[in-house]
This record gives C-alpha cells, sequence and structure tokens, in this order.
C-alpha cells in the first residue's frame, strides 16, 4: 500500500456523495420497503430511526475515524490496533457477511437488471397483461433466465474490479445518485396523489404498538441499519482512509447516516400509497418492490419512459453496491493469497455466483426447501448474514473502537476530543452499542 501518497478525496462534497453512494442500493428500495412491509411499518421505522441514531451513525464515526488515522483500508487498521493478537481474524466475520451478500445480492441486482431491460426495449406491456405479480413471479420462478442476470450483474462486477477502475466507476456513479433522488422525489410526489396515499401514509409513519412487543421488529431494524449504511465490512474505513485531516468527520457521519435513511424513507413513501391503492399485501415479502412500482409506473403519464430511468438508476446503484462488497471480498483474497487482481475478481465472482445459485433456485424449482424457521434460501442467507454476522461484527468493532482503542486517540481521530458530544459518541461505543445489540440478538434467538 502507497500510503505516503494515499489519494485523498478532491473535496468534502466527493467524500459524502461516494460514501453516499455506497451505502444507497437495493437495500433502500427493495430491502427497506419489504422489511418494512414485513413488520408493521411505523413500529419498524421508529425503532430503525432509533438503531441508526444511536448505533449505526456512532459506529459509521467510528469506521471513519479508524480508517483516517490509521491512513489503511479495514484489515490493516485493525491489525494496527491489535499488534499481537488473535483477535485480527475477527475481521474474517465482515468478509463472509460481504461475500454471502453479494451472493444474493446478485440475484436481486439480476431482477432488476431484467426489469430495466424490458423497460429500455419497450416490453414493460406485457407486464401489466399477464398482471404485475403474476409476471413476477413467473420471472424468479424461471430455472434458467434469471441466473442469466445475476450471471450479468456479477460478471460486470468482476469487469470492474479486474481492471481496478472501481473510483472511476464511483465518480460517474455520484453523478447519477442525484438523478435518483429526484426521480424518487417525483414518484413519491405521484404517489401522494394516489387514492391510498393516507392509508400508505398511516402504515409507514404511524407505529403500531402491539407490533413492538415482537422481539424480531428490533432484529429486522438492526440489520436493516447494518446492511442500508454498509457497516461492520470494512468499507467505511476505507472510505475515511482517503479523508483529509482537516476535515471533520462527526458531521459527514450524521449526513451520510440520515442521507441514507432518507432515501429509504422516500422509497417508502413512493412504494406504500402504491401498495393500499392497488390492494397489494404489504407483507408479501422480497417482491414487494418489484411488484407495486411496475403497476405504478403503468398507470403514470409517460410511466414507461420512467419506469425505464428507475431500473437503470437503480441498477447503476446496485452495481457500485456490488463493486464495493467484492473489492472486500478481493481485497481480503490478494493479501491472504497472493493472487492477482483479474484472477481474484473473476475466481471469487465465480465461487459467488455458483454460492448465489441455490438462492435464485429457491424462488423457483427449489422453493420448497426451507432452512431455519421456514425461510427460503435467499431468505436463510439474508438472515444469517444480514441479522447475525454483521451485528456480530458490529459489538466486535464496537469494543475495538470504545475500548481498545485507547480514548483520547480514538476520539482525537473522530474530532470529538474535548467536546461534550465526545463523551456521548464513546460512551456509545464502548456499552450502548455492545449492550443493545447483544440484548437484541438474545432476545430474539430465545423466542424463535
Ligand atoms: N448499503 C448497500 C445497500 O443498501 C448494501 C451494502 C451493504 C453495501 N454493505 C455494503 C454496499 C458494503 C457497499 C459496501 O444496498
Amino acid at each position: 500500500m502507497a500510503e505516503a501518497s494515499r489519494e485523498q478525496w478532491r473535496s468534502h462534497g466527493g467524500f459524502l456523495l461516494a460514501a453516499l453512494g455506497s451505502a444507497v442500493g437495493l437495500g433502500n428500495v427493495w430491502r427497506f420497503s419489504y422489511v418494512a412491509g414485513e413488520h408493521g411499518g411505523g413500529a419498524f421505522l421508529l425503532v430503525y430511526l432509533l438503531v441508526v441514531l444511536l448505533v449505526g451513525v456512532p459506529l459509521l464515526l467510528g469506521e471513519f475515524a479508524l480508517g483516517r488515522r490509521m491512513q489503511s483500508e479495514s484489515a490493516t487498521a485493525v491489525a494496527r490496533l491489535l499488534p499481537s493478537s488473535r483477535w485480527r481474524h475477527a475481521g474474517l466475520i465482515g468478509v463472509i457477511a460481504a461475500g454471502l451478500i453479494l451472493a444474493y445480492y446478485a440475484v436481486i441486482a439480476g431482477w432488476v437488471l431484467r426489469y430495466a431491460a424490458l423497460y429500455l426495449t419497450g416490453q414493460s406491456q406485457p407486464l401489466a397483461t399477464a398482471g404485475f405479480a403474476q409476471s413476477f413471479a413467473s420471472h424468479v420462478a424461471h430455472p434458467s433466465q434469471p441466473l442469466l442476470w445475476q450471471l450479468l450483474g456479477l460478471a460486470l462486477t468482476a469487469l470492474i474490479i479486474a481492471r481496478g477502475v472501481e473510483r472511476g466507476i464511483e465518480r460517474a456513479s455520484i453523478a447519477l445518485m442525484p438523478l435518483l433522488a429526484l426521480l424518487l422525489l417525483g414518484l413519491a410526489a405521484h404517489s401522494a396523489t394516489l387514492p391510498g396515499f393516507g392509508q400508505g401514509l398511516r402504515f409507514l409513519l404511524q407505529p403500531d404498538w402491539t407490533a413492538l412487543s415482537q422481539p424480531r421488529v428490533y432484529l429486522a431494524a438492526l440489520g436493516q441499519a447494518f446492511f442500508s449504511i454498509g457497516l461492520a465490512m470494512g468499507v467505511m474505513v476505507t472510505f475515511g482512509s482517503y479523508q483529509p485531516a482537516h476535515r471533520p468527520l462527526p458531521g459527514a457521519a450524521l449526513t451520510i447516516a440520515l442521507g441514507d435513511t432518507l432515501f429509504a424513507l422516500t422509497a417508502g413513501l413512493v412504494i406504500f400509497p402504491a401498495v393500499f391503492s392497488f390492494g397489494r399485501d404489504p407483507a408479501q415479502g422480497p417482491g414487494l418492490a418489484f411488484v407495486v412500482l411496475p403497476e405504478l409506473f403503468a398507470q403514470m403519464p409517460a410511466g414507461a419512459l420512467l419506469g425505464a430511468a428507475f431500473f437503470l438508476l437503480l441498477s447503476i446503484a446496485a452495481l457500485t453496491s456490488m463493486v464495493s462488497l467484492l473489492e472486500v471480498v478481493v481485497a481480503y483474497a490478494l493479501q491472504r493469497w497472493g493472487w492477482s487482481r483479474p484472477q481474484a475478481a473473476w475466481r471469487l465472482a465465480g465461487l459467488l455466483f455458483a454460492l448465489g445459485v441455490p438462492a435464485s433456485l429457491g424462488m423457483g424449482p427449489w422453493g420448497e426447501v426451507s432452512l431455519w424457521g421456514g425461510r427460503g434460501i435467499l431468505d436463510a442467507m439474508d438472515f444469517i448474514a444480514v441479522d447475525l454476522l454483521l451485528p456480530a461484527n458490529g459489538i466486535l468493532l464496537a469494543v475495538l473502537l470504545g475500548w481498545v482503542w485507547p480514548r483520547h486517540e480514538a476520539l482525537q481521530a473522530a474530532d470529538l476530543h474535548g467536546r461534550p458530544l465526545g463523551a456521548i459518541w464513546h460512551g456509545c461505543l464502548r456499552y450502548l452499542v455492545p449492550v443493545l445489540v447483544l440484548a437484541v440478538l438474545a432476545g430474539s434467538g430465545t423466542r424463535h
């Protein structure tokens, strides 16, 4: 690693947008909407907002601070904090989580790519004719078609990583992300005119207090926060390492976490009014956005065009997230096995494709397979990575940042030295995050 000449963000805005670009992906549209729909809407959102503020922001700031202070990516940064300990292998949890997530993320990205292709080639009409739910169901259940789209997504990702052009792709996507935000805002404005707007709004914003007595709501919110912000995989450590010393980090962490949340919230404001206007079930699971959005486009003026723009932009958002995720696994392989970059990219993408095949088949031919409390294959992979591995790694990260890193160094690195907020931040990492995350994991474990 050429540390003396480490590349730095040219502007604060560049840093914010790049980190936000990594955070914004399918998690904000696809995952947020279906998980919120499954867990009671408003109750979920309330817990989610609390988790983002109390767990997400402190950990995000911690990752940034660690990366900038150590001027290195995650594994090296962690190793420097733990000069002679076996604990440094704990970073492997994040690598495994990233690989597992990418394996099924590619399946969902494949669905997005396929919808983008349909709209771009003017073939969205049959979705309406055959029925939106039916079209989606028959696409994902097809034994080979979704595999091709999944393969295409992973191949593009591997190509970008193999060529080492991810910074370039990132810069390009930065320009497109505000477009996606604008489009979502426009769609939300349209959703506000739908007959089911009031009902959708109440569902998303008005907590059903009885839902809060279910432990799984807390675990779902916690996992979603880690996933959506992109925490506990070391990615944000790397972002922090490019950030020049004179730019304060706390505001950046808050802006990124809130920006990511606003993205998800806006997607929710698009989707839930539509769900109720069309008489759909908000708790229908991972297909929610893919069933409801095409129906929304079908009854909008210029809907085919908007649908094309939307799925194209979402494809790009998904691709940039996939690039970041593959980079985590590739970086590990480069360091560990000394493969060349292209070798690592193609081999690992191949491996992760193979790992994702059962997830895709589980939506159709292998639909009967039920793992771990009645979960389908994709659902089970998602559960292990997002609801177990990421929170577990979050605890390790909080302990590392809050206990192993000397307090004054951590505070200085986070630009919070001698500030009242510093005590709160450090207290969160030291006590609140480990205890809260452990309690949520344990609480949901006892009742499954
Ligand atoms: N945050 C991304 C999304 O919402 C997914 C993701 C999780 C991710 N962890 C990541 C992306 C790490 C990049 C890096 O879709």
